[in-house]
């Protein structure tokens, strides 16, 4: 795992030793201006909307404004790298998921950042259930779907975000478990992927339900199936594809908040309270739960909560990903 270079690391270090010097005081002060918030991602996906949900709700707590950058690219691992050379000083965030901070360990050989030890984790922004969608006219129940793609695998194409993004790491375990290999066509996010299915550019995409439940209810695109091991409430009708004979298929990816690493305690604690007001918000939580994300605890929203779930992800997945996936360079 490449570091940053040695250079970034050492300034990188000054500015935090000289955050931490200004410990209390810099709290108080903190935010005294504008957050970036990065999401690696293009406009109009997932991680984008998402973050923009939460993001804004954490402006009204924090009195500055959270500004999404979406610095898409290379299965979001572009905009990690900005995150992770960033200075420790709060005002630099990054959205990172599943796919940037767990399948890349897996898929990228020089990963030009540590997902585990390059970032703090200030709060889990959410859970989102995905969901394998087909363009018009393709077979509608999962049984025939998938004798549809394992007869016709050498002239289908699914789309994704890039290597190791949440929609490719998906379509990594689908494939696997149906013994198929089909075509990919990579996007800069399932924003702009989402406009080609809907055109028929490609096949099938699996997404996070956040990104497709509004095409999936308004017809723009065909629901296939679930892949989680329970059905949405969102759209009860949809099998998963654990219950259609994809045994024990389980994808969900997180979402979660991140500074730089060697950002001050304080500024941590600051943000993380704005982020567990905005989850416990009404409003926030009834959008959230329409767009069907699991809402984390408040046990999860505690600071450095998520480590442990990282960690275990990491353990879980990455044999897993390598097992399935071919590396990205
Ligand atoms: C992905 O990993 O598939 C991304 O979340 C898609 C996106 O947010 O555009």
């Amino acid at each position: 795992m490449n570091q940053p270079t040695t250079r970034r690391a050492l300034v990188g270090a000054f500015a935090a030793a000289a955050l931490l010097g200004a410990g209390p005081a810099l709290a108080q002060q903190y935010p005294a201006r504008p957050i970036t918030v990065i999401v690696p991602f293009a406009a109009g996906g997932p991680t984008d909307v998402l973050a923009r949900i939460v993001t804004q709700r954490m402006s009204r707590s924090l009195g500055q404004t959270m500004v999404v950058e979406n610095v898409g690219g290379a299965g979001g691992t572009i905009g990690v790298v900005r995150g992770a050379r960033a200075a420790p000083d709060g005002y630099t965030l990054t959205v990172g998921h599943l796919g940037t901070h767990v399948s890349n360990i897996a898929l990228y050989r020089r990963l030009q950042y540590d997902p585990q030890t390059d970032f703090e984790p200030i709060a889990p922004l959410g859970v989102n259930p995905m969901i394998l969608v087909a363009k018009r006219g393709a077979p509608a129940t999962v049984p025939e779907f998938l004798a549809h793609v394992r007869a016709n695998q050498e002239r289908l194409s699914y789309g994704h975000a890039g290597i190791g993004s949440a929609s490719h790491t998906a379509a990594l375990m689908f494939h696997a478990a149906t013994g198929t290999k089909v075509q990919d066509v990579a996007y800069r996010g399932t924003g702009p992927a989402m406009n080609d299915l809907v055109a028929g550019q490609f096949d099938y995409m699996i997404d996070q339900a956040l990104n497709v439940l509004q095409q999936v209810q308004g017809g723009t695109v065909l629901g296939i199936a679930v892949t989680t091991p329970e059905r949405l409430p969102q759209v009860p009708n949809l099998p998963t594809l654990a219950e259609s004979g994809l045994t024990g298929f389980d994808v969900a990816i997180w979402n979660t908040l991140f500074a730089p690493k060697g950002t001050p305690q304080p500024i941590l604690e600051r943000l993380n309270a704005a982020a567990a007001e905005a989850m416990a918000d009404p409003a926030i939580r009834t959008r959230l739960t329409e767009l069907a994300v699991q809402i984390p605890s408040e046990a999860e929203l505690k600071l450095g909560a998520f480590k442990a779930r990282h960690a275990a992800d990491v353990a879980r997945w990455v044999p897993v990903i390598r097992a399935a996936g071919a590396t990205a360079e």
